[in-house]
């Protein structure tokens, strides 16, 4: 594919991926669209074992347009970073074909050994303003990274990982609540029946639901309370029912109490 014709396709990208796009003139200025034609020669001079030039190439351009691509990250075609501002892509990074990255996205490494550190993402994924994914870990295709989210393991391919550190809450358009297996990037679903059908969305939602909550943690500490205040009352019917001194009127532990009194089929009679 020809230079001219790479251009024209950078540009067509740029008007399908942001709405607030109006003239090609206007897309000439963004630095998103800089970053990339500049990439690809710094790749180029990388990979032909000019290495000062290349690194010096990229250096400049992040100083220019505040995306910092390092010249040895591989990216597929119809990349768009759109603000751009803050993005960092390492040495390893491998970027698939359709990808759509935001501002203040870093795809880095974890670790300090010269291998492959960085993450895969594969062909159509979208990456949220200020995530972060980190480490050797694969995006796969059609993903969905939610803003902010800071991923650690493999996110598998048609689903949406949110939150820090990133869970599955989608997949193949139906709502799960899931840890992200390091091994094989297989969601695990915690809760026995969580699947529900997802609502109907408009085409370009991609941005509707960035500010709304969601705190699997959160959930499950809640749950945990729960429990704790039923186990709780469990306990006080059984200290009435067996006239159990409770410990605090003691002095001491509950360990402390008359053991002889208890039996375990008194516990089971309550609960
Ligand atoms: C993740 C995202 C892509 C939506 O993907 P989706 O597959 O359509 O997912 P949904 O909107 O159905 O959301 C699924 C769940 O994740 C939650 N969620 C979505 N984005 C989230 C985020 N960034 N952080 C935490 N939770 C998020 C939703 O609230 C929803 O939770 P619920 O089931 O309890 O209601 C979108 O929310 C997002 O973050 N887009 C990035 C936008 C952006 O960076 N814009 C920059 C413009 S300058």
């Amino acid at each position: 594919m020809g230079i001219a014709a790479r251009l024209r396709e950078d540009i067509q990208t740029v008007f399908r991926k942001d709405p607030a796009a109006r003239s090609v003139w206007e897309v000439l200025t963004y630095a998103g669209l800089w970053a990339l034609l500049s990439h690809r020669v710094a790749h180029r001079l990388w990979r032909g074992g000019l290495k000062f030039p290349a690194r010096f190439l990229s250096q400049a351009t992040r100083f220019w347009t505040g995306i910092e691509i390092h010249p040895g990250a591989r990216i597929g075609r119809r990349f768009f970073i759109d603000h751009g501002m803050g993005v960092v892509i390492g040495e390893t990074a491998e970027i698939g074909d359709d990808v759509l990255m935001y501002h203040q996205v870093t795809l880095g490494g974890t670790s300090l050994e010269k291998v492959k550190r960085h993450p895969t993402i594969g062909n159509n994924v979208l990456i949220g303003m200020g995530a972060k994914v980190i480490g050797a870990i694969t995006v796969g295709d059609n993903a969905r990274v939610g803003a902010n989210a800071v991923v650690t393991r493999d996110v598998p391919a048609n689903s949406t990982a949110v939150g820090i550190p990133a869970k599955v809450v989608k997949q193949d358009g139906v709502y799960v609540r899931a840890v992200l297996d390091g091994a094989h990037g297989h969601p695990h679903v915690l809760a026995p029946a969580p699947a529900r059908p997802a609502p109907a969305r408009p085409a370009p939602a991609v941005m509707d639901s960035a500010l709304n909550a969601l705190d699997p943690q959160g959930e499950a500490i809640g749950r945990l309370l729960d429990e704790i205040e039923a186990l709780r009352q469990r306990l006080a019917v059984l200290e009435a029912e067996h006239n159990f001194p409770h410990p605090a009127s003691t002095g001491g532990p509950v360990s402390a109490s008359p053991a002889s009194e208890w039996h375990p089929h008194d516990i089971e009679a309550v609960v």
